[in-house]
Parts: structure tokens; C-alpha cells; sequence
């Protein structure tokens, strides 16, 4: 913290009004149809983005069904779950992954979020205070089909990253989650990385066609990340449980991801200082308890 952050901080907490130095940035992954490739993406850019010095959490907020135990070979021994029901500390429940990743995975009773007592409530939104502190980066890797519970993280992040494929279905199904999505809360920042691509042309003109539905139907603008090709090495990444910016970082795959990464930290460089509501107010306000 330079010295005049350091001031800011202090007048501010004079004034009584508790500000942080800065506080991560929030990136949901979401699609509409599911397998197309969330997890994956999710784990490969924040390993990106570690790479880039940037400080990470990955949270698996597929619960029940949550991957990214499984694509890295780990077994937590805690999850989200531990952490609202027993009052764990986020630094308990994490889980160390390669490069030095730290995630928390999703186990299952994200539902008992609704159900916090005052006390409990307290406790989490205390812990995610200083968690969001912390770190640059925290992304949510969604599951298929926003549940109630999930869904004021994504309204409350930073960003919505949305992973779609050049189907005519998996664009449908896109256009469906963000309707849901925008129903709910106006003015959110929905970027669209297109997967799994036979080339760049094919990813470019599916964005095009979701882009112009979302304008006509719900005047709403969203940005392309761009694409990520079709490889094996997906697959492959899966079944070594290695991910592939590890194991094939100069690939063309791996490169595609690292212009999502550096994609990310160009806004983060060109975003106004918060004048929106932080995370934690915005997810407070959609549990009914700010
Ligand atoms: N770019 C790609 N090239 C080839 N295969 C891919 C690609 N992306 C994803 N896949 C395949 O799709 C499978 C599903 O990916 P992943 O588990 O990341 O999807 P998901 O969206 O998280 O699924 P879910 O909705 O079930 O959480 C991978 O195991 C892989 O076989
Ligand atoms: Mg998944």
C-alpha cells in the first residue's frame, strides 16, 4: 500500500467508513448448456492469471457436482460447504492446487447460505470481507443451471464470464441464462468466450448471432473474450489431470486462454475506481440481509 492509499484508508475509517485498499475482482463462469467446458476454462485462466502475479482463488460453486478436485487429482478435504455450516475460515477450507493455486471446493449445502442465523451470517461476510482483501482475482465456476443460491454470485460479481459453443443449442441456452440473469439484475458486464471452435471465423460469427439477440430482445451489450479451439488436449488434460497450460503452455490452446487472462487485467487497469457497491454489499443485499 503506497502512502497515499494509506491515508485514504485512515480518513476513511475516521470517518467510519471501513474501505478496503482494493478489493478482488469477482468472475462467475457461466453457461447455459452444460459439459461445454466451464471448468476447464475456470481452472486454466486462473492458473493464468497466477501466472501473471496475480493472486487467485478458484471457487467451485458447482456443489454436489463440483470438477475441480477431479481435474486435479485432489481430494479437499473441506468445502463451502464446512465453511457456512461450521463457521470454518475461508483459509481452512482451501485447498492448495499446482502453481501455487488456492481453491475451495463446492461439497454440497450451498442451500444452508439461506438459512444462516444472524450469527453465522456474520461470521461469513466478516471472512469474506477480508478474503476479497486478499486477493486480485476470485472466480465462482458455476454449474450447468443457476440454482437460487448461486445465483446472487453471478449478479454480484464484477464480471459474468459466459462459455458457449458455436451450436445453435449451446447459443439458445446461452441466451436463456443471461435473460434469467438480466431479469434479475440490470447493467451487468456479461463477457462471451466461445469454445471449442473449428476456427476463429466460426466463434466470431456465433458471437454475432448471440450478440445481436441479446441487443434486439433485451438491449443488453456483451463483449467477446474470443475463442478457444477444439483440441484434444483437453481431453487429455482431463484424463492426466494435469491442466493444459501446465502441461502444454505453448499450444495454441493454452495461448487462446492467455489472452482471456490478459483480457481481464487490461479492465482491471481501465476500471473507475469502485464507485458500484463491492461484492459483499451487492450479495448481502440479494440474501435480504444488508
Ligand atoms: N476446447 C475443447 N476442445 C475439446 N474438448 C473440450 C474442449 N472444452 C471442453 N471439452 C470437453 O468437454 C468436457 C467437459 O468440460 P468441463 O467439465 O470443463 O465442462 P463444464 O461446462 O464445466 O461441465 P458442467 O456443466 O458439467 O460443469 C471436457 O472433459 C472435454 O472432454
Ligand atoms: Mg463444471
Amino acid at each position: 500500500m503506497d502512502q497515499a492509499e494509506y491515508l485514504r484508508k485512515l480518513l476513511a475509517e475516521r470517518k467510519g467508513q471501513k474501505i478496503s485498499a482494493k478489493s478482488a475482482e469477482t468472475i462467475a463462469v457461466i453457461s447455459g448448456k452444460g459439459g461445454v467446458g466451464k471448468s476447464n476454462l475456470s481452472l486454466n485462466l486462473s492458473l493464468s492469471l497466477l501466472e501473471r502475479n496475480k493472486k487467485v482463488l478458484l471457487i467451485d460453486l458447482d456443489i454436489g457436482m463440483g470438477n475441480i478436485d477431479v481435474l486435479l487429482g485432489e481430494s479437499s478435504r473441506y468445502s463451502l460447504a464446512d465453511l457456512l455450516q461450521q463457521e470454518m475460515s475461508f483459509q481452512k477450507a482451501m485447498t492448495a492446487g499446482p502453481l501455487g493455486l488456492q481453491y475451495i471446493s463446492g461439497g454440497s449445502g450451498l442451500n444452508s447460505i439461506i438459512e444462516l442465523n444472524e450469527q453465522k451470517w456474520s461470521f461469513f461476510s466478516r471472512e469474506l470481507e477480508e478474503l476479497l482483501d486478499k486477493y486480485d482475482y476470485v472466480i465462482f465456476d458455476m454449474g450447468a443451471g443457476l440454482t437460487k443460491e448461486q445465483l446472487p454470485f453471478v449478479v454480484s460479481s464484477t464480471h459474468i464470464l459466459v462459455v458457449a459453443t458455436p451450436e445453435p443449442t449451446s447459443l439458445m441456452d446461452a441466451y436463456s441464462a443471461m435473460k434469467h440473469i438480466t431479469l434479475n439484475k440490470k447493467d451487468l458486464r456479461f463477457h462471451v468466450l466461445m469454445n471449442r471452435c473449428l476456427h476463429q471465423r466460426e466463434g466470431e460469427l456465433a458471437f454475432s448471432k448471440l450478440s445481436k439477440t441479446m441487443r434486439t430482445f433485451l438491449q443488453q451489450r456483451i463483449s467477446y473474450l474470443g475463442n478457444v479451439p477444439e483440441d484434444p488436449l483437453v481431453r487429455k488434460a482431463v484424463t492426466s489431470q494435469l491442466p493444459f497450460v501446465i502441461s502444454h503452455p505453448h499450444s495454441k490452446l493454452s495461448k487462446s486462454i492467455y489472452r482471456v487472462a490478459d483480457a481481464f487485467l487490461h479492465t482491471e487497469e481501465k476500471r473507475v475506481e469502485a464507485k458500484e457497491a463491492s461484492f459483499l454489499n451487492k450479495l448481502s443485499a440479494f440474501f435480504k440481509r444488508g
